[in-house]
């Protein structure tokens, strides 16, 4: 797997974590009877949300770098 696939992939499940970050956080906040949930659970999201954004600006450029380099297949 080369560099990039690997960062598309990483990107990818990235995404599942984040997205049951955000679930343990609507259960939480809607089990919890008004008190609020740990600090913890509360910003748990943030880390996979760096990731992703760091990850995701990579791919958003990797079509504009493999250009002129005779690379097409980095597009798609
Ligand atoms: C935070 C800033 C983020 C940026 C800048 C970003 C950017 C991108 C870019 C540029 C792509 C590639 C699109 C393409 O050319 O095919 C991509 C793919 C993707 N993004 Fe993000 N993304 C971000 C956050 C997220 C989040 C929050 C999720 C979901 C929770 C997510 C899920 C995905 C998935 C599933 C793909 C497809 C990956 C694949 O090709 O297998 N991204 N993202």
């Amino acid at each position: 797997m080369n560099w990039s696939a690997f960062i598309r992939q990483f990107h990818r499940w990235t995404s599942i974590v984040f997205f049951i970050t955000v679930v343990a956080n609507v259960v939480a906040i809607s089990t919890g009877g008004g008190a609020q949930p740990p600090a913890w659970i509360t910003y748990s999201p943030l880390l996979p949300l760096f990731a992703l954004m760091l990850t995701g600006l990579y791919l958003f450029v990797l079509p504009y770098l493999s250009k002129g380099r005779g690379s097409v297949r980095s597009i798609k």
